[in-house]
């Protein structure tokens, strides 16, 4: 599995931590910035994740920020994505069983470190059920094609 990673300043740090995380399994990781601390928009790292995996070049993302929810905003317009913001397992769990979440976002000032590995061992290791919540998907496919010119 190949996982796309980005941050802003604000999940700078927790992203690091991620990172480590998942070299530590042996998970094949791109981190496509921020690469420092300084102040920069979250929008346009969660733009590159959100395509490179919309594109295929990636199987999941991750995606850091201050709440997590600016991230999630961008990442959501990129047709194809399906980014959820989880703050507990349970939700990061039932994302991927239910809505085939492609990626998930985390808010660093949020949930604390140890947390947010558990979240990210849970997403990457849960799996999307199909059968009635395919057709629910295709819903959002739709919706998508109405309003993408
Ligand atoms: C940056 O200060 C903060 O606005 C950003 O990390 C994020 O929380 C936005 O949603």
């Amino acid at each position: 599995m190949k996982i796309a990673l980005g941050s802003d300043h604000g999940g700078f740090d927790l992203k690091k931590e991620i990172i480590i995380y998942l070299e530590s399994k042996n998970i094949q990781v791109t981190d496509f910035g921020t690469h420092t601390q300084e102040s920069c928009d979250y929008p346009d790292y969660a733009l590159k994740v959100a395509e490179e995996v919309a594109s295929g070049n990636f199987e999941l993302g991750i995606i850091v920020c201050g709440t997590g929810i600016g991230v999630s905003i961008v990442a959501n317009k990129v047709p194809g994505i399906r980014a959820a913001l989880c703050s507990d397992t349970f939700s990061a769990h039932a994302t991927r069983q239910h809505n085939n979440a492609n990626i998930l976002t985390l808010g660093a000032r949020v949930v604390g470190s140890g947390l947010a590995l558990d979240i990210v061992e849970v997403f990457i290791t849960s799996k999307f059920e199909g059968d009635r919540h395919q057709k629910r998907i295709d819903k959002i496919t739709e919706v998508e094609k109405k309003y993408s010119k």
